[in-house]
């Protein structure tokens, strides 16, 4: 597949194309000088220097599907927003609770940076305000590694007051949460993030793009989704929507645990990687454990329906796996070879939820 992709070097690793992962190999990859040294905010360069909505104009061309679970375009979230209605904020949902993921936990923790040029970006192409950064209770190095990254962002004029010169000001809120599944669905981390008991709304009337933060139109992205902003504005629609499919652009990154050889976060190529790719390529999972045979797997987080060998040929491509009867959801995929006790797995999973 190499050269369907334009883009600079370093976001190529062997024959993969790599959108949010690309600094992951460098040890000091959640530095400032790392990133600055690696394109750092050049997104935000390129962003600021166009009108907001030519930016907004080129997320809604590239088909940023939000990777937070439910699928759904960020442009378009974008354009939701009631016209003239002001503040309007940005919420970014890194509670990151489904099991099985832990994808936004190492975004958060190996390239803080690139998050945060994220959500500039979005505020910037929306007409955001302000920016609320949620972050799960227990993710310890994420929360420190955000703070420093958005101390030393401030400090260097990325963040606050006329940013890089320009009349675009915002401010990014760091938030902790305290540690609850339920807060990862959006108006339950509205909620708490404005200090009550973190349940869900109803919707409607709670439906936060109207109605949302302090009774604000809010914009509640996930973290991967942010992600990929600062390499569209660096590489444009056109190079985003080369990596993929149609209904599927760009990458995604998707966490394996249980009975894998290699379990692991991987970028994978959306809507064209099979699972069988992924379970079994040598790039990636290399097999099951001792090679025994795939007994069953959960195919987009805890509270995805699961899949037998028969489905092991679909690609994450929303709409195909969801015509299989599951969904892709949070990007986890849960293996069980042929030692794993079903009914067992099951109760499992249903007491976490029961809970
Ligand atoms: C029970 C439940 C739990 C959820 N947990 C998460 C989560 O941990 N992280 C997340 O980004 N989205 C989660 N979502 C989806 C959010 O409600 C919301 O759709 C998402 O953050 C929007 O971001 P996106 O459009 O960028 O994907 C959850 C939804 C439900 C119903």
């Amino acid at each position: 597949m190499t050269g369907t992709y334009a883009h600079a070097p370093g976001f190529i690793v062997g024959d993969r194309p790599k959108i949010v992962t690309s600094r992951f190999e460098y040890e000091d990859s959640y530095t400032l000088t790392r990133y600055l040294a690696t394109d750092g905010y050049q997104g935000l360069r390129a962003a600021l220097s166009r009108p907001a909505n030519e930016v907004h104009d080129e997320v809604r061309t590239a088909t940023v599907l939000g990777r937070g679970g439910a699928g759904f375009p960020a442009g378009t979230k974008w354009g939701l927003t009631p016209q003239g209605v002001y503040p309007r904020y940005l919420v970014v949902n890194g509670d990151e609770s489904e099991p099985g993921t832990y994808k936004d936990r190492l975004l958060m923790e190996r390239d803080p940076h690139q998050l945060i040029e994220g959500c500039l970006i979005a505020c910037y192409a929306a007409g955001l305000s302000q920016c609320f950064l949620y972050i799960r209770g227990e993710m310890a190095l994420a929360q420190e590694r955000v703070a420093v990254a958005l101390n030393d962002a401030y400090a260097a004029g990325y963040i606050g007051k006329n940013i890089l010169g320009t009349h675009f000001s915002v401010d990014i809120v760091l938030h902790w949460g305290a540690g609850a599944y339920v807060v990862g669905e959006e108006t339950a981390l509205i909620e708490s993030l404005e200090g009550n008991r973190g349940m869900p709304r109803l919707k409607p009337p709670f439906f936060p793009a109207a109605n949302g933060l302090y009774g604000q139109p809010t914009i509640v992205n996930n973290v991967e989704t942010l992600a990929n902003l600062p390499w569209l504005m660096c590489n444009g629609a056109e190079a985003y929507t080369a990596i993929g499919t149609k209904t599927s652009p760009g990458t995604r990154m998707v966490a394996v645990s249980g009975h894998v050889k290699r379990p692991g976060v991987y970028e994978i190529v959306n809507g064209v990687t099979t699972f069988r790719d992924l379970l079994y390529k040598e790039e990636f999972c290399g097999g099951i454990r001792n090679n025994n045979e795939l007994k069953a797997f959960v195919p987009g987080g805890g509270s995805a329906p699961w899949f037998t060998p028969d489905q092991l040929d679909l690609p994450f491509e929303g709409s195909q796996v969801g015509a299989a009867g599951s969904m892709l959801g949070s990007g986890a995929i849960m293996v069980m070879d042929e030692t794993t006790d079903i009914p067992a797995a099951a109760l499992t999973l249903t007491r976490f939820y029961a809970h």
